[in-house]
Parts: C-alpha cells; structure tokens; sequence
C-alpha cells in the first residue's frame, strides 16, 4: 500500500515551495530540521506522515540513484535487525531541481528517543540505550553504518525503530562513498560548500562507520539534547555494551562534542549569512528552509 499518493505529495510540494518564496517556515508544520534534511508533518484523511526533504537533485538520474541507495540501505539494515520505518522515495522534477522525499509514517512524538528518554535516571535509561549500542555493534561496518544517535530511533511499545535513512551511509570495497554526498551539499554557499566537499566530509563521513565514532556521536549528542545529566553513567554502558578498546571517557566525549558543534555552527552561520546576500542584495528569495539558531548545550 501506497503511504501517500503522487498528488498529495505534488500538493505539498507547492505548499513547501510557498513557505520558501514567502520565508514563512510557520505554515509548515515542520517536526525536524537536520543538517541537511527538513522533516515536515503531512496531515491526509489517511493518516499523518513525515515528508523530509533532501536538498533538491541536480538531474532525474542523480535522484533516481539516491531512491535506490536508500532502498538497498534500508534492506541492509534490516538484514542487521534494525527495524527500519517503512519508508516511500518519492521524485518530483520542480523549478528547483529533482525533489526527493522520504516518506514515513509519523510516529508518536513520545516516542522518538530524546522525548522518551526525558524524565529517566541513567539507570532507567541504560537498558534502552543499551539495545541501540547493541544494534551499532551488529551493523557497522567499513561498508555499512546507520546513523546511531539518540534521534534517530524511537521506542514503540517493546519495538525499538530507526527512522533517519535519508543519507544511506554506504561504501564499497575500497571505501569509496556509494552516495554522493556533493549533492547535498549544493545547499550550500559556493566557498563553504567547496571547504567541506574538499575537507570536511570525509572525516565526518569515517566517523559513522567505526563504533568508537557512533559512541562518540551518541554520548556527545545527549548534551545537545539536553540530556547532559546522565551523560556520565552511559560512559561505562557504552564502553561495556560496544567493547571499546580503549575505553572512552567524559573529557573525550565533550571535545568531540565541541569539535562536531563548531562545525556545524559554522555552516549554518555561513548558510545564514548566503541567506542575508540573496535577500539583501540578489533581492531574491532565498531558496531553502533554515532552522532557527540551535541550542547547543554544553
Ligand atoms: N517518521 C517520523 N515520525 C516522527 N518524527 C520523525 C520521523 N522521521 C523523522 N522525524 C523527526 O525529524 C528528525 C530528523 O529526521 P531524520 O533523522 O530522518 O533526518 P535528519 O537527521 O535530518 O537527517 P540528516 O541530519 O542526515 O540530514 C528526527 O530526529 C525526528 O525528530
Ligand atoms: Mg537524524
């Protein structure tokens, strides 16, 4: 069965394109912005679903290669035991480019893993966190990583899900990357994007597909969270449940933290400030979402 039909998705397309042209992002109901994605709520007589958004493709061949990457990571994953989100691919050739859309359906707030975890004493929480490291331990790979952080799984009743398949973390033999990643970086001002293609990318890319780069990743992203509080106590439960060697501690975790935050706070100044000369200066509509200036705690 069909999640959503072409014409619900085409509809909501020019309602996102609207709320581009006009800057408004309060007409969308918008329920993630990530680095690079923007998950947006997509209400139908036939259920709500999350609609996330890749940065417009640059040819129909470009986007039709994504779709099938994604399809082949999600059964590969699945192969692993990750209970993935049934996810639809959707293509629209639009002014802007060749549209992608992951589309899911939505799950309850509840239940994605920050909201879940609020509220729980690290001892409460560990047991579930401990199921996430024990799915990064079975399916990372040189070839094959998900993107293990708190926000990417959600807690339904004894099911624990994994959403975020949008950026297929996938390499071949020789390490090359199988996605190309340069599309989704035109989202960015040309000098910046060519730092990062040039870069950047790929040390933030070597990072998924090595376990002490996932639990670098995941504790450091309790802090953003706001979870700081039982950073501390899941130190260990990482180094158990991942069997770290060496182990890694609170000190390290905070300055990959930093590192990772700087970075990003970069580019999204730089694509702010990309935003500011297309309005102030091209006179033109700037043509992405941007999400407001995020709380970086720690
Ligand atoms: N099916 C869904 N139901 C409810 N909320 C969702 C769903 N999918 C995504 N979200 C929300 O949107 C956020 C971002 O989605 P997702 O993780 O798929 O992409 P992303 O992190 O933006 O990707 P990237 O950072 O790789 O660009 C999630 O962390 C979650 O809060
Ligand atoms: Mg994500």
């Amino acid at each position: 069965m069909r999640l959503a039909s072409t014409p619900e998705i085409e509809a909501f397309e020019e309602r996102f394109e609207e709320a581009v042209r006009t800057g408004h992002a309060e007409d969308l109901d918008i329920i993630g912005y990530g680095e690079v994605t923007i998950g947006v709520k997509l209400s139908t007589p036939h259920g709500d679903f999350a609609c996330k958004r890749l940065v417009p493709f640059s040819s129909g061949e470009a986007a039709e290669d994504a779709a099938r990457l994604i399809a082949s990571y999600v059964e590969q994953l699945q192969r692993c035991g990750i209970d993935v989100v049934t996810t639809e691919t959707p293509i629209l050739a639009r002014p802007s480019g060749h549209v992608l859309y992951c589309i899911q359906p939505l799950l309850e707030p509840g239940t994605l893993g920050p909201d879940f975890l609020r509220g729980k004493t690290a001892e409460q929480a560990a047991p579930h966190v401990s199921r996430i490291f024990g799915h990064i331990r079975t399916s990372v790979t040189p070839s094959l990583a998900p993107d293990g952080q708190l926000s990417n799984w959600a807690f339904e009743g004894d099911r624990l899900r994994y959403l975020d398949v949008g950026t297929p973390f996938l390499r071949d033999e020789q390490g090359n990357d199988l996605f190309d990643f340069s599309q989704q970086t035109r989202a960015l001002p040309a000098p910046v994007r060519a730092i990062v293609d040039r870069f950047l990318i790929e040390g933030i890319l070597d990072n998924y597909f090595s376990i002490r780069g996932q639990a670098l990743d995941f504790l450091g992203n309790l802090i953003k969270e706001g979870l700081g509080e039982i950073l501390p106590p899941l130190i260990p439960v990482a180094n158990r449940e991942l069997a770290l060697e060496p182990e890694v501690n609170e000190k390290e975790v905070r300055a990959h933290y930093r590192s990772d935050a700087q970075t990003y706070a970069f580019i999204q100044a730089a694509r702010r400030a990309d935003r500011w000369v297309y309005r102030n200066i091209l006179r033109k509509p700037y043509p992405y979402l941007l999400p407001p200036r995020i709380e970086r705690f720690g």
